[in-house]
């Protein structure tokens, strides 16, 4: 009895059309657990889509002093979102009410993925990583449910970074030819509601559905510690409603000389204490790194336009030159 009850179960099981997905889902669970270093609850196949974006900070290897002459915009930054962040227990009065939205746009290549990451560290926040273009092509169809995901597991993983990159693609302005799933998108990530049983921390209690959109949910509660952070570098496609929900915007430009010098100092200092100055003979690191960087303000003055990402670039290529000669 027990025996056939046992081959009967085994081949229903071999049946289910959904049987790799939910061995992957589990397997996907226990990482992000691993990741987080506490178990998470994810609520069915739309929270698993979105843990696949899940960052721990830990393992997060670029820190604020990483990101060169960027100072300004992370000292502002830090008194704004990153201290609230921190200590929410200090910033619980309305005019202290944390900031919910935070824009970095500029030029490509000018940090502002980078700056995200290392702000995710600083805070110690989790950190969803969402990319419009590959949520666009998984998200047709279902977009209204993954939203929903995408807040609901943010909610979970508090204190939490919701980053959008190019968010412009995700959430810029209405056009006549653009696909109606992206219109859809658009709107329910605006108008995101909490779903009956979604009780996110300091939103409401268990099962009771909010009339507030989500995002303004976030913004005017105070209480719950999730920062929405988008990066695009053509802000002007934004959306006026959404630019209005990214309460601090910053702009990114290409870096001047002071701060082109700073990011080929940073840069090249990190490169040292990746190799280790005990591995590598002073005379192979490139352009006087090991001196102190004398060559360095010489170098800024010559690479007016260039922006950060292309600065770590020619760093790379010099890099190089000193090791390809000691080898020949
Ligand atoms: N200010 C900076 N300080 C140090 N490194 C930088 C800086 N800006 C850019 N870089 C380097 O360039 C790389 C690319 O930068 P990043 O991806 O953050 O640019 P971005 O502004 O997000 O560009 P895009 O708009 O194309 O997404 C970084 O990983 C880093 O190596
Ligand atoms: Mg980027």
């Amino acid at each position: 009895m027990l025996g056939s009850w046992l081959i009967l179960r085994w081949a229903l099981n071999q049946m289910d059309p959904n049987k790799n997905a939910k061995a992957m889902a589990k397997l996907r669970k226990k990482e992000l657990a691993k990741r987080l270093g506490r178990p998470v609850n994810l609520d069915g196949q739309y929270e698993d889509v979105v843990a696949q974006a899940v960052i721990n900070p830990a393992a997060i290897d670029v820190t604020l002093e990483d990101v060169g002459g960027l100072d300004h915009i992370i000292e502002d930054v830090t008194r704004n979102v990153i201290t609230p962040m921190r200590h929410p227990e200090h910033f619980r009065s309305n005019l202290l009410r944390q900031k919910r939205g935070v824009l970095l746009y500029g030029p490509p290549g000018t940090g502002k993925t980078m700056l995200a990451k290392a702000l995710a560290r600083e805070c110690n926040a989790c950190f969803i990583l969402l990319k419009s273009s590959t949520i666009l092509s998984k998200w047709y169809g279902d977009s209204n449910k993954l939203v929903a995901a995408v807040w609901s597991l943010a909610s979970k993983l508090q204190p939490c970074i919701l980053f959008i990159d190019e968010v412009d693609s995700l959430l810029g302005q209405r056009s006549h030819q653009e696909h109606e799933a992206t219109t859809a998108i658009k709107t329910e990530f605006m108008q995101a509601r909490a779903l009956g049983g979604l009780h996110p921390a300091g939103l409401g209690r268990a099962g009771r559905a909010l009339s507030l959109p989500l995002w303004e949910g976030f913004e005017t509660t105070g209480r719950s510690n999730i920062l929405v952070l988008g990066a695009t570098n053509k802000k002007d496609r934004l959306d006026d409603a959404v630019l209005r929900r990214f309460s601090l915007q910053y702009e990114v430009k290409l870096p001047n000389v002071t701060q082109r010098e700073a990011i080929l100092r940073l840069t090249l200092q990190r490169h040292a204490r990746e190799i280790g100055p005990e591995n590598i003979e002073p005379q192979l690191l490139p352009l006087g790194a090991a001196d102190g960087g004398s060559g360095l303000a010489w170098l800024a003055e010559r690479t007016d336009g260039f922006s950060g990402s292309d600065l770590v670039q020619l760093c790379s290529q010099a890099a190089a030159v000193p090791i390809q000669e000691h080898i020949e």
